[in-house]
């Protein structure tokens, strides 16, 4: 029985092609296809800079320093997120606080949770976009605003996606995009940081290579010869032939994107009523969605991991949780013993998620549904 994997990438011939005229080139390090990449992308999205960096960690390290956070100050994130996102902010020696999600059907984070987090110390707050499907930024940032502190959007799941035809990764002070391997415009590793501010992106553009003022490409194409060092920065710089491939990729990013929206509304139609199973977000937020995963919510948490089991044993169906609830990892809970956030613990006992790629066929989308449905007939 062939596997159905959550996950598949493929690449096309011109994306190879363009790798292998980079590597060719002979010139590996940021250079002009870097350049290249971050203008492609600003323009799809429609900001005024994007920094192409070497992860998303890296564009929320920079986004949280260029917003002045620092020792002492906390940022308000959520729970249900990948790691990262609260990491982070303890590498700029600040503290992460986490705020619940709204509920199994909509885990994105709550703007009234986050509003009763906010203290004197909140220099930010963090929005995922889980899944693909926005946040309400529109009313984070309302509340951002009031309180005078920057909202930052991790978009790592949602390149692409729009709230009220916005993009996300502008709604905010900084937005961090991801190009890790599962990701839905990947290279391996990379991210970006989007933002409209002349400022922070000057800041970003310096952080990520050392602080230096000029850098190798400039220096070997004669723009300078020489650099100064202006603050203490880091080596977070995205190569060459990842940028190559990203941009060669980028072409087709919103055909990739659609054809996950297809399979999505077909999983959600096919699911619809499935006891047992909630289906998070509604079916209209699809369109405006990037459809990153296919999250879905077990009704009785204590049936997941049967339900996973004969998924993969009987079925031949992988699946994964996204996510454990970060405050409840060995490192963070130690930080905050006591804290309680229900919602997003019940998501992350509820979450499981099941195969989306845009090449996925029909066939592996109605095994996938039969799969569930015979797994939570039990
Ligand atoms: C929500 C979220 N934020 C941040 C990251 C970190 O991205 P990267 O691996 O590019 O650093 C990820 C990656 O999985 C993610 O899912």
């Amino acid at each position: 029985m062939a596997m159905v994997p959550l996950f598949d990438l493929r690449l096309e011939d011109e994306d190879l092609d363009a790798v292998a005229e980079t590597l060719r080139s002979g010139w590996l390090t940021q250079g002009p296809r870097v350049a290249a990449f971050e203008a492609a992308f600003a323009d799809h999205l429609g900001t005024r800079h994007a920094v192409a960096v070497s992860s998303c960690t890296a564009a929320l390290h920079l986004a949280y320093r260029a917003a002045g956070v620092g020792p002492g100050d906390e940022v308000i994130v959520p729970a249900l997120t990948f790691v990262a996102t609260a990491a982070a902010v303890i590498h700029c020696g600040a503290t992460p606080v986490f705020a619940d999600v709204i509920g199994v059907e909509d885990p994105s984070l709550d703007p009234e949770d986050v509003a009763s987090r906010i203290t004197p110390r909140t220099r930010a707050v963090t929005a995922v976009h889980f899944a693909g499907y926005p946040a309400p930024v529109d009313a984070l940032a309302v509340l951002c605003e009031e309180h005078g502190i920057a909202l930052v959007e991790d978009c790592a799941h949602s390149p692409s996606a729009t709230l009220h035809g916005r993009k996300l990764g502008t709604w905010g002070l900084a937005g961090a995009f991801s190009f890790f391997s599962n990701k839905i415009l990947s290279a391996g590793e990379g991210g970006l940081l989007t933002t409209d501010d002349d400022d922070i992106a000057e800041s970003a553009r310096r952080a990520r290579s050392h602080c230096m003022t000029s850098g190798t490409w400039e220096r070997h194409s004669r723009a300078t010869d020489t650099y100064d060092v202006t603050g203490l920065g880091y080596n977070y710089r995205l190569d060459e032939p990842r940028a190559a491939l990203l941009l060669s990729r980028l072409a087709r990013l919103e055909a990739d994107i659609e054809r996950r929206r297809e399979l999505t509304r077909s999983y959600r139609e096919r699911l619809a009523g499935l006891e047992g199973l909630t289906v998070p977000f509604r079916d209209e937020q699809v369109v405006d969605a990037s459809c990153y995963i296919m999250p879905l919510m077990v009704d009785d948490p204590t049936r997941r991991r049967e339900v996973r089991r004969i998924l993969r044993d009987e079925h031949g169906i992988q699946t994964t949780i996204m996510y454990p609830a970060v405050h409840e990892l060995a490192a963070y809970s130690a930080r905050s013993p006591d804290l309680v956030l229900p919602h997003a613990e019940r998501a992350a006992r509820s979450e499981l998620t099941v195969p989306m790629f845009p090449h996925m066929t029909a066939e592996d989308l109605d095994r996938t549904v039969t799969a569930l449905q015979n797994a939570l007939s039990g």
